[in-house]
């Protein structure tokens, strides 16, 4: 087809609704603009190694030496382990970068392990890495679900081609030592040909407080090595073909000598929780026998997993290579984690033995629900609903045979509560949204347990006056008072988030039909509004009200409260990592009470203002960069004057977000920032819990979401769109004027299809004459 008759094609498409066709070339291969790198810089954590969406492996390079390296990653240092397993863009501290290789050809010496330094810039792309040491070593690797493939080349005059198998090898947290890693002990075993090797490592610690646990791994090498050395304690065997200790964080391991001859070798690694056996397993279901994958087929196979799961459900027109960066590699970054380890929990391993009993869908690593329940699983939900599925199975499934809902989890253990039990939200999300193939009367129950049963207590040196494991850990405050004295760590914050919390409960039971069960957490989820003060004496610009810490006698606790501070905002302070005023915010379930405790749309207004810089105050208020404050720039869209949120929406991208390493403002916690950036630039922000969407306006001319199962896309035109015409002056749905800024999950998602022209101007202006978006957990007590 001519590109005249394929513009005119466009053309006559879009004339059907549009004055102002705008003509829309797509991008030609989305791969070619994802950034592996952003944000592993400036505390953002980023994993740019190579992964499958949500894929337990996450192969990639371990550095030392340049701060503590969360994802294994940092741009300076020295790497001194190629490992399997990583978390990416958490805070916290450092998991995992286990069972490693390194090439290397220096003489071994136990007392300095072996590293590599880099030569300039590594290259990432999606499913390929690449660098090269300064001693001309070049490592390339990809990897598949469970296993990795590894390319070193030697230089030809090399006379030394050596791998390192250091067993003892994982992250650690020199800079919080009170999380670090320990390795507890670990065993290896080569084959006599030295063609592999087999063994497991132990570890314990970390974030969660992790109890030890295991991976077994199992290796394979193209071709035979010719000599091998054992290593363990500071004591080095050559020809002895297995190595093994107990002592804590001891390396230990194999070192394999290869034929001078031979400068390329490529290596495989299977990794599993279960066995050797399992290990070796995925190994030749995922990667073949030897030959049948090379490098660049891996490379392949996972990058048409990319498109064909991801990528290809977007399309944008490519009109701004900053735009079409930012999509499609903040959708990369919202597909990462939590990872699908189902058949690998070794706790639950009785279910994989008896004949005939289905393998419980498991996904780990949730890092965690706190950050992500508001974009990230909303996502999931749009782009990906056997995933969606698959994620609330799993937390039905660690319910049922861990006793509650994880709010962080790795390593196959529950570990660290910020605040509430936000699966909740998670679980009503994907309710409301009809994701299929849930039991939802198991899902109801496990909502349940975490909104009644007290965790069991498991001490935690931050926050020692309740579990922060799992749960709801000052569950009997709420259950006695109505809201969390300060008798609790993070009282005010966990008042917030339990309210939310029980909405979701209340939405689950009214869309089962459990009447008794909807008024009850209906009820419950306005207990927020027993910690607002209405008191005249505190006030900032002459407003007043805010919610503040309660005694268990019913009086507000005045003792070292300001409204815009909170303390360190730690485990053992009023709030956690945000402010009174920011948590004020956190009920977009009940926005018309809110705003009637303000007093009046305009203090409202004022209100929200005065938390951003934009409006001059500086420094800013909130944090844009965290995730308690993410819906609050578009709640202007509550008293219909969504021209404001519009504006700051763009201000904030504008000046918080950008492209590169540092791009990110902090942490990305799992993709939760990546994916605030994506419905930000796409016009519409889902308010998570509920089938509300509010909406703003694009930054792109054209946007389509593609889904299987539906006849016909969702569609996103602005026309007339410039960097200053960002104002909707008009909007339309499915060709009818449309007057309310908000839209339903079921309109846009219709398996029809779904079509929104914005037209935009650079006259703000208050457009949207229909009903304000709803409150559907209204509650006036
Ligand atoms: C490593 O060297 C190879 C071969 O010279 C080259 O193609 C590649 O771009 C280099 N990689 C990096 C990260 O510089
Ligand atoms: C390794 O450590 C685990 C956890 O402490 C322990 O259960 C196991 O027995 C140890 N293995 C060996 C071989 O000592
Ligand atoms: C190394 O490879 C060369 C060339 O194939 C061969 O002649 C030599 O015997 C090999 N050396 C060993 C120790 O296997
Ligand atoms: C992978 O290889 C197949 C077969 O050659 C090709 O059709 C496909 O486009 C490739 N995918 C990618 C992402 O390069
Ligand atoms: C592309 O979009 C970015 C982000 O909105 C903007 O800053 C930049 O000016 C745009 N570039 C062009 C060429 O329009
Ligand atoms: C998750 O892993 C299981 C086991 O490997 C697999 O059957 C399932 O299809 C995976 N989920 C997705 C969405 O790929
Ligand atoms: C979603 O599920 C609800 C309750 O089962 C049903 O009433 C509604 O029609 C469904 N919506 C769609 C779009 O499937
Ligand atoms: C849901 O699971 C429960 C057992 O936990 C079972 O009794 C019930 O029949 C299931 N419901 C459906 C609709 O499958
Ligand atoms: C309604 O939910 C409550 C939990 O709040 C549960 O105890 C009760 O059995 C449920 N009722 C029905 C009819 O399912
Ligand atoms: C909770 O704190 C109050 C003071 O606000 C104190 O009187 C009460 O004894 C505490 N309750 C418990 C159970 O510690
Ligand atoms: C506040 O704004 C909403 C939405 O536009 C409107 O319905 C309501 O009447 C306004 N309230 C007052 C007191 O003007
Ligand atoms: C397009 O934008 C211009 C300002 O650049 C504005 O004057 C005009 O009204 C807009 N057109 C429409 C149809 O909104």
């Amino acid at each position: 087809m001519s590109i005249l008759l394929f513009l005119k094609l466009l053309v006559v498409q879009f004339t059907l609704y549009s004055p102002i066709p705008k003509v829309n070339i797509k991008v030609s291969n989305p791969l070619d603009y994802v950034d592996l790198f952003y944000g592993t810089e400036a505390g953002g954590h980023m994993f740019p190694g190579v992964t499958r969406p949500f894929g337990m492996a996450k192969v990639g390079i371990d550095v030392v030496g340049d701060g503590d390296a969360y994802s294994g990653f940092a741009p300076h240092g020295h790497v001194n382990g190629i490992s399997m397993m990583h978390e990416s863009g958490t805070g916290g501290a450092p998991e995992y970068g286990v069972v490693s290789q390194l090439p290397f050809q220096s003489n071994f010496d136990i007392r300095n392990l072996p590293s590599l330094t880099r030569q300039g810039h590594d290259i990432a792309q999606v499913g390929y890495y690449n660098f090269n040491s300064t001693d001309n070593i070049i490592v390339e690797f990809s990897g598949a679900e469970k296993s990795g493939i590894f390319k070193y080349t030697f230089p030809p005059e090399s006379t030394n081609p050596q791998v390192l198998i250091d067993v003892c090898h994982h992250l650690a947290a020199p800079g919080r030592p009170q999380w670090t890693q320990y390795f507890v002990n670990g065993s290896i075993e080569s084959n006599k040909d030295l063609s592999g090797y087999t063994g497991y490592t132990t570890i314990k610690g970390g974030w969660g407080g992790q109890t030890p646990w295991r991976i077994y791994f199992c290796g394979k090498f193209n071709n035979p090595a010719i000599s091998i050395i054992s290593f363990e304690n500071k004591h080095v065997e050559p020809n002895k073909l297995s190595s093994s200790t107990n002592r804590q964080n001891e390396p230990m391991g194999l070192v394999y000598t290869f034929n001078q001859s031979q400068s390329i070798i490529e290596s495989k690694v299977g990794i599993s929780y279960i066995s050797t056996e399992r290990a070796c397993q995925h190994l030749n279901n995922e990667l073949g026998e030897p030959d049948e994958y090379d490098l660049m087929s891996v490379v392949n196979e996972t990058q048409q997993i990319w498109l064909d799961e991801v990528f290809d459900k977007v399309s944008i027109s490519d009109t701004n290579s900053t735009l079409t960066s930012f999509i499609y590699t903040s959708l990369y970054g919202s597909h990462l984690m939590p990872t699908n380890k189902t058949g690998e929990n070794p706790y639950w391993a009785e279910n994989y033995v008896e004949e005939g009993n289905p393998v419980p869908t498991y996904y780990d690593d949730w890092f965690t629900l706190w950050d992500t329940f508001r974009t990230m699983n909303p996502l999931i939900n749009i782009l990906n609903p056997i995933r969606g599925s698959e994620l609330i199975n799993s937390l039905i499934e660690i319910y049922k045979h861990d006793g509650f809902t994880p709010d962080g989890r790795s390593a196959n253990q529950n570990g660290r509560t910020q605040g509430g039990s936000n699966s909740d939200i998670i679980i009503a999300d994907a309710f409301v949204k009809n994701i299929t193939g849930v039991n939802w009367s198991d899902a109801f129950d496990a909502m349940v347990q975490n909104a009644e049963v007290v965790p069991p207590y498991w001490r935690d040196n931050f926050a020692p006056d309740s579990s922060t494991k799992q749960g709801r850990g000052a569950l009997p405050d709420w259950l006695t008072y109505g809201y969390i004295t300060r008798n609790f760590s993070r009282s005010v914050s966990r008042t917030m988030e339990y309210s939310y919390d029980d909405f979701a409960l209340s939405v689950v039971a009214k869309g089962l039909g459990n009447d008794t069960a909807y008024e009850k957490y209906l009820r419950r989820s306005s207990n927020w509004q027993n910690i607002w003060n209405f008191d005249k004496d505190i006030s900032i610009n002459s407003y007043k009200g805010f919610i503040q810490p309660k005694k268990s006698t019913g009086e507000f606790d005045y003792h070292n409260y300001d409204p815009l501070s909170c303390g360190g905002c730690y485990w053992n302070d009023d709030e956690y990592e945000g402010k009174p005023i920011e948590y004020g915010w956190t009920v977009p379930f009940d926005m018309t009470t809110l705003i009637s405790f303000i007093g009046s749309n305009e203090t409202f207004i004022t209100r929200l203002n005065d938390m951003y810089a934009l409006h001059g105050h500086n420094p800013q208020i909130v944090d844009v960069g965290n995730e308690p404050s993410f819906t609050t720039p578009f709640l202007y869209n509550y008293v219909n004057q969504q021209y404001r949120s519009v504006e700051l929406i763009r201000y904030i991208v504008d000046r918080h977000f950008g492209l590169g390493a540092k791009g990110l403002p902090g942490n990305s916690d799992s993709g939760a920032m990546q994916s605030w950036l994506f419905f930000s630039l796409m016009g519409l922000y889902p308010i998570a819990g509920t089938t509300t969407y509010l909406i703003t306006s694009p930054f792109l001319p054209y946007l389509s979401i593609n889904l299987p199962n539906t006849n016909k896309p969702l569609e996103l035109i602005a026309t007339n769109l410039t960097e200053t015409n960002i104002y909707i002056s008009e909007l339309y749905v499915n060709g009818e004027i449309y007057t309310q800024n908000w839209i339903d999950h079921h309109t846009l998602f219709d398996i029809e299809g779904c079509l929104i022209e914005f037209e935009l101007s650079d006259i703000p202006s208050i457009w949207e004459l229909g009903d304000e978006p709803p409150s559907p957990g209204h509650f006036k007590r």
